[in-house]
């Protein structure tokens, strides 16, 4: 039977301990640590997960600040609200949720974040420190897959670590953290060539395409560990929706580990961006 790894009760211990880092923050500097969330449009998935974060971000006593802005807000007008945010001293972490819509370049807005305030760990400067294991900001979901992956597993290296997905935001960068760590790395994509023949090699399985149970038993060797970053919302016959992961999580019970969906990874990507603005608050004191 495959240990079922709770991600839940994991954000739990780290969101309490988060807390205690934010009262201790307020008590030396008199100051909470800020996040600005900024949504431009009204993508409802991204409605969903910019509530969570600014709902964990009052729980630990973070103080969140919103910025909604509409659809068609021009690109310039977002440029200038991160210029404004960055040389605001009373804000840690800017946080611009994603995607945005398609006359904005997110590269370029991404860009213009502080690299000192990219809790998203997304701006180049970021991107490069993590690829050179230089420190920086570590974008949240892979930060929250590895500490998922340290419940099970003590010693990465020269394990054979698959990552499915070749996304900024997930496969890219938890391939860099695996590698850090001296596991041997294959990310894989669309374009990969038998790709149930590379992922039944692995020790350890990250899922991050977005494909609804793309990951079936026969792809998984007995007593790999499973990370499943996939969530889909799908319409059920009767006209009620579900999420689902990337994992045919019940043709997989010969994993030694494997993360449920929900309540695997979601939950420790929104701890972990409360961790990182606590993070970005402690460097900005240390100025
Ligand atoms: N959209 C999907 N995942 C993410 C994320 O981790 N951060 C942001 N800003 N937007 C997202």
């Amino acid at each position: 039977m495959a240990e079922i790894i709770d991600g839940r009760a994991m954000a739990q211990k780290l969101l309490a301990r988060t807390a205690e880092q934010v009262k201790a923050i307020e008590a030396r500097t008199g100051q909470a640590p800020g996040l600005a969330v900024v949504l431009v449009g009204s993508d409802p998935a991204s409605e969903v997960y910019v509530g969570r974060k600014i709902s964990q971000c009052r729980k630990a006593g973070i103080r969140s600040v919103e910025h909604r802005l509409p659809a068609d807000t021009a690109e310039q007008d977002l440029l200038t609200l991160i210029d404004a945010l960055n040389e605001d001293a009373t804000i840690h972490g800017i946080l611009i949720q994603l995607p945005l819509p398609k006359h904005i370049d997110a590269a370029l807005v991404l860009k213009r974040i502080s690299p000192h305030k990219d809790v998203d760990g997304f701006h180049p400067v970021n991107v490069g420190r993590l690829s050179t294991g230089t420190g920086g900001l570590v974008p949240c979901t892979p930060l929250g897959i590895m500490m998922l992956l340290d419940s099970v597993i003590e010693d990465y290296r020269g394990l054979d670590a698959v990552v499915i997905g070749k996304s900024n935001i997930v496969g890219k960068p938890v391939a860099m953290l695996l590698l850090e760590r001296e596991a041997t790395v294959t990310v894989t994509h669309i374009e990969t060539k038998d790709l149930p023949d590379v992922t039944r090699k692995a020790d350890i399985v990250i899922a991050a395409a977005g494909a609804p149970h793309l990951v079936r038993g026969y792809w998984v060797k007995p007593g790999a560990v499973v990370i499943d970053v996939g969530i889909t919302r799908v319409t059920d016959h009767d006209g009620s929706t579900r999420i689902v992961g990337d994992c045919a999580t019940h043709e997989l019970e010969h994993a030694r580990a494997i993360t449920p969906v929900p309540g695997g990874v979601g939950p420790m990507t929104i701890a972990c961006l409360l961790a990182n603005t606590v993070q970005a608050a402690e460097m900005a004191n240390d100025d």
